[in-house]
């Protein structure tokens, strides 16, 4: 595997007036990895998302490199093109579109490619995340919790991502739909697609991660495996009293 890094965050600083949400935030991610990210609530994990994809806002200050060149600088489409697409963490589907359409709006407007390609690259998105031939016509709105996510997932393939940022997949699942969401994660791996993933279902986060990362005011406070990560007693304390996350 290539270990120079793919995507790298120098000294990210993002404010809103006084309150600075991501503080010099420094890290970079190898190619085909599953990097997590997690922290309390308010910590800027969603924040760095933001200025890692120029949706809605770059960085303060700081550099963000794709295969070693600056891409904070970029449009929003320009940087998802290069490669960088984003999940959110509400659903964000388009709710009156068929599934097949909102794959295949993903595929024309992400990866930038023709009706014709961008049909058979839909199909096979679709097909990655096994979602059924007969629920692929159905309104988004139709979709349950579950298939959802799939359209998600398969939307964000389907924009020929190299990195891919999730931001709280799990959010809603019950404990099963939990392990077909941490299969869908893998299926993405396996398209050589590398994911960085916010999680507060921490057997989901610990269960893909080879790396983790944790943040605290915006501040990294703990960076490596997942198994000394959670032991670090910077982490346990950041997390009590903490009601969603038991470590
Ligand atoms: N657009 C914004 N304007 C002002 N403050 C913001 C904005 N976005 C996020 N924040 C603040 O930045 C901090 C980090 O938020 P966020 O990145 O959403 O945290 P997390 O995703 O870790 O829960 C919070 O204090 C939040 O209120
Ligand atoms: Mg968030």
């Amino acid at each position: 595997m290539d270990s120079a890094p793919l995507l790298e965050a120098r000294n990210v600083t993002r404010r809103f007036g006084a309150l600075v949400a991501v503080d010099d935030v420094s890290f970079s991610i190898v190619s085909g990895q599953v990097f997590g990210i997690a922290g309390p609530n308010g910590s800027g994990k969603s924040t760095l998302f933001n200025v890692m994809t120029g949706i809605p806002f770059g960085p303060s200050s700081g550099e963000v490199l794709l295969s070693g060149r600056p891409i904070h600088h970029l449009r929003p489409h320009q940087i998802s093109r290069a490669g960088v697409l984003r999940t959110f963490q509400k659903d964000a589907e388009f709710t009156t579109l068929s599934a097949f359409e909102n794959v295949y709006t993903s595929a024309v407007y992400c990866a930038g490619i023709g009706s014709g390609e961008a049909r058979s690259l839909a199909a096979q998105a679709l097909d990655d995340v096994e979602l059924p031939p007969s629920r692929r016509g159905k309104a988004a709105s139709e979709l349950s919790v579950f298939e959802r996510k799939q359209l998600m997932i398969a939307s964000a393939i389907a924009g020929r991502p190299k990195v891919l940022l999730l931001d709280e997949p799990a959010a809603g699942l019950t404990k099963p739909e939990v392990a077909g969401l941490s299969a869908l994660i893998r299926t993405v791996r396996g398209r050589g697609i590398t994911i960085v993933l916010i999680e507060h279902v921490l057997p989901l986060l610990l269960g893909v991660s080879e790396h983790l990362m944790v943040l605290n005011y915006g501040r990294i406070i703990a960076s490596g495996s997942p198994r000394d990560v959670v032991r670090d007693p910077k982490v346990v304390e950041a997390y009590l009293g903490s009601r969603e996350v038991v470590l």
